[in-house]
């Protein structure tokens, strides 16, 4: 939401290689990058843009640092300045340049894991608890045991709320489709072969659709799926089932910030506002029929349309 043009071109840029990924003739996006035309001379522009802005953060922290070490008490604990402390004590590069190329990356990898993905799954969590008004109720009267002035422990309690956050994330995984290439050819525990610059992809989405996996209510909303011990406590699927934030050895860094991110905004938000979707939410119909829209994220097909209607008593 600023507006030095870093918002648009990021968007532009992530919107750019996405196409690239949907192109029928993927010969036609090289051929424009070759010459520099269309879109991916505006992609080259976008990403100029982007690495300006990045540097200009890691120029200022790199003031920061400076103050830091005269004044150590007030030491910035942020992501990147933690980073930036690591690469200068433990990994070493040719040259400076090289050091400020990679920490560049590292800004833009989190803005890109950790942006759309978190307003994604936030979005299709509010059109599905706007259709399901039990779930409403449940999660606002989580929401009013807390104190205003709620910490990151508080929002540790709120196991129903995790609960609906996760099913909601099993029904609309913001990265739906997940695709890695074969660096050579390989066989797979179940037997399958695989060769050299294969793809293999595995859809999030339609895991959480297998009826096998998830029993024959697997397309309904259930937040109660996961507090299945009967006390009320959160209980955590097993990751290969639930693949939303991927598996294995590189699974989504910002799984845990990302859940107080959306808690934080889902607590935020429900005691000030009653969140009305404009299409009445995820009704049964629409559950047969969901509005998405294929992109590298699954977005919601026209936005989210919302009426905010302020509460007339804070929960509290
Ligand atoms: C609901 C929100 C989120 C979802 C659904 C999500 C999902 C994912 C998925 C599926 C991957 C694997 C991508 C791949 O390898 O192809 C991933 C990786 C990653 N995510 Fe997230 N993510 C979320 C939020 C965040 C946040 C808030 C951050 C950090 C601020 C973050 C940081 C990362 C990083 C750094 C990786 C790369 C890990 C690696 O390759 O080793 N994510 N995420």
């Amino acid at each position: 939401m600023d507006n030095s043009g870093f918002a648009k071109a990021f968007n532009d840029a992530v919107d750019i290689c996405s196409s690239r990924f949907f192109a029928p003739i993927p010969a036609v996006w090289r051929i424009k990058r070759s010459l520099n035309i269309g879109s991916e001379k505006k992609l080259k522009e976008s990403i100029k843009i982007i690495d300006d802005f990045a540097f200009e953060i890691i120029k200022s922290k790199a003031k920061q640092e400076q103050y830091d070490r005269i004044y150590p008490d007030w030491r910035n604990q942020d992501l990147l300045s933690r980073f930036m402390a690591k690469t200068s004590s433990e990994i070493e590069f040719d040259d400076e340049a090289k050091k400020r190329k990679f920490l560049r990356d590292i800004i833009i990898s989190f803005i890109l894991a950790g942006k759309d993905s978190t307003s994604t799954a936030l979005t299709w969590f509010f059109w599905l608890v706007n259709g399901h008004p039990h779930c409403d109720r449940l999660i606002l009267n989580e929401v009013a045991t807390l104190d205003p002035t709620f910490t990151y422990d508080d929002l540790k309690s709120l196991n129903y709320l995790h609960a609906a956050l996760s099913e909601s994330l099993r029904l609309f995984p913001p990265v739906p489709i997940n695709s890695r290439s074969t660096v050579s050819d390989d066989v797979w525990p179940d037997g399958t072969r695989v060769s050299k610059d294969w793809f293999a992809d595995y859809s999030a989405y339609a895991m959480g659709r297998i009826d096998k996996v998830w029993g024959p209510d697997c397309r309904e909303f259930k937040p109660e799926r996961w507090l299945h011990g009967g006390d009320g406590v959160f209980k955590p699927s097993d990751q290969f089932k639930f693949p939303a934030f991927h598996c294995g050895p590189r699974t989504c860094l910002g799984k845990d910030m990302a859940f107080v991110q959306m808690k934080t905004i889902v607590v935020a938000l429900m005691r000030e506002f009653e969140i009305i979707a404009v299409d009445g939410g995820a009704t049964a119909e629409k559950m047969m029929d969901p509005p998405y829209t294929l992109s590298l994220l699954l977005k919601m097909r026209g936005g989210f349309l919302v009426r905010l209607k302020k509460r007339r008593f804070n929960p509290n």
